[in-house]
């Protein structure tokens, strides 16, 4: 019989293409989103939705015979976060102990979770290895938290985890619908419509990106290769790009002269993230989507958006 996953925040980015990658590979999928930041319409068709908050107990009986869960709803904007430190404990530290809860009463074989980079917030070590955990933020603290309880339900309850640190995942559905938009949809959406994209500070800030196929990819691997078990990795590509080069790259492939517009930097972002992936490339893994190509797939969603009216 085909194992049977469930993921928190199917609505979401990342938890949208997982379940298609997952329906595809003949898992059946078990889906739970508050419809907080997602959208329901994005999620797969084949997908058992349930409308739920991952903080309500009310989810447990829906981990009944689930052989792995991906846990990746949460309160996820850096900024949001700062102004709500309470909500973001609650949704981050609650709601994830919830279903960590969740998985060992139904003796799942293994929770998958999502952690961040914005661990390494604090650290001057790049390439970054798992190892060198700096949380800042208070969206990176209540990742760092979750982290413990996850030990804390290995230690007791013998409960499996693989705990997935990701650097900036971008792709098609990506979030573009934010106060402060990631930096691919912010540019795609301004160049297409022919006006001035923004660049906060010089635009020199360095990010490493990773493409959301390449991500699945070792998702895969969570599910099939018992080495990622009771492990943190790093999913980032090992390279960085500057926010102006990420513009020109945009620009070049739409055929666009316009300039962007300069603001204030915001606060509190570290200059540059660089994911050391040997840990993850040890098992296997490669990410194999190159930037341009990967950008090609972001536009194309875009696109796709801007001629249903989706975006104003
Ligand atoms: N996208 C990235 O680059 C990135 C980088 C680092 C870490 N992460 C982490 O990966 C995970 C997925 O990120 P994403 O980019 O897909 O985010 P997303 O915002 O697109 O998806 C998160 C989903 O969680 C749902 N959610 C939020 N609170 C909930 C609650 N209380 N109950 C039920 N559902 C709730 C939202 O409605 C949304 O659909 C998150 O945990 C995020 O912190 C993402």
């Amino acid at each position: 019989m085909a194992p049977k996953v469930l993921i928190t925040g199917v609505a979401g980015f990342i938890g949208s293409n997982l379940a298609d990658r997952l329906l595809q590979k003949g898992y059946k999928v078990v889906g739970v989103d508050n419809l907080a930041y997602g959208v329901e319409e994005q999620i797969p068709e084949g997908v058992d939705f349930h409308k739920m908050d991952i903080r309500d107990r009310a989810v447990y009986p829906l981990f009944h015979d689930i052989d792995y869960v991906f846990h990746l709803a949460a309160k996820n904007c850096i900024s949001d976060c700062q102004l709500d430190p309470v909500e973001t404990a609650d949704i981050n530290v609650r709601g994830t102990v919830n279903i960590f809860e969740a998985a060992k009463r139904a003796k799942v074989k293994k929770v998958i979770y999502a952690e961040s980079s914005a661990l390494y917030e604090g650290s001057n070590t790049l390439p970054t290895p798992e190892t060198d955990v700096k949380p800042e933020s208070f969206y990176a603290i209540s990742k760092f938290s979750s982290m413990y309880f996850a030990e804390g339900y290995a230690r007791f309850f013998n409960l499996k985890t693989t705990a997935l640190r990701y650097f900036c995942v971008y792709g098609p559905r990506q979030d573009y619908r934010r106060t402060i938009p990631p930096v691919f949809s912010a540019f795609i959406i301004k160049l297409l419509k022919g006006e001035q994209p923004t660049i906060y500070g010089t635009g020199e800030k360095r990010r490493d990106f990773i493409h959301v196929d390449d991500v699945n990819d070792f998702h895969e691997m969570c599910i099939t290769d018992d080495r990622t078990t009771g492990k943190v990795f790093n999913l980032g590509s090992g390279t960085n790009y500057s926010v102006n080069e990420i513009y020109s790259m945009i620009a070049s492939l739409l055929g666009s002269s316009v300039k962007p517009v300069y603001k204030p930097d915001l606060p509190g972002e570290a200059f540059a993230n660089l994911a050391d992936i040997s840990l993850a490339k040890s098992l296997g893994w490669r990410p194999r989507i190159s930037l341009k190509e990967g950008l090609q797939t972001s536009i194309e969603f875009i696109k796709g958006e801007l001629a249903k009216g989706k975006i104003p």
